[in-house]
């Protein structure tokens, strides 16, 4: 299960939320797992999960947008390769060549928590400094 701390927030209520949202989603997902869910739910959640965080994605590049952050680009990069990962995931899934385990989940909440404490709190910096 993944703990929200407070030292993971952006200072932003709304994208605070998003990312709060998402660990959820990650923990169904884990969950999942644990009770040995059918192929076709644990599908349906990584869908979930790949839809949601390309939302997340594009409310805070709109928000790093409006504050004039000079990393946009790299940090659009980043969550565009995230998201290309999971995609491959979800592909590798359907065609029977992964069994989706506890690493999988390990590695989406850790790439999470680590981009969140690193490039999110960056621009939440620069938005406080400004
Ligand atoms: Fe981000
Ligand atoms: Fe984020």
């Amino acid at each position: 299960m993944i703990m929200w701390t407070d030292d993971l927030s952006v200072k932003n209520q709304q994208i605070d939320k998003e990312h709060q949202q998402l660990f959820q989603l990650i923990d169904n997902f884990y969950i999942g797992i644990m009770d040995n869910s059918p192929r076709e739910r644990l599908e349906e959640l990584i869908i979930g999960l790949v839809d949601y965080t390309s939302t997340h994605f594009e409310n805070e590049e709109k928000h790093m947008l409006l504050m004039n952050y000079p990393d946009l680009e790299a940090h659009r990069k980043l969550h565009q390769h995230f998201i290309e990962k999971v995609k491959n995931y979800h592909e590798r899934l359907i065609s029977g060549k992964l069994i989706l385990s506890i690493e999988v989940t390990n590695f989406l909440k850790d790439w999470l928590v680590n981009h969140i404490k690193g490039s999110d709190q960056q621009y939440a910096a620069f938005d406080e400094n400004r």
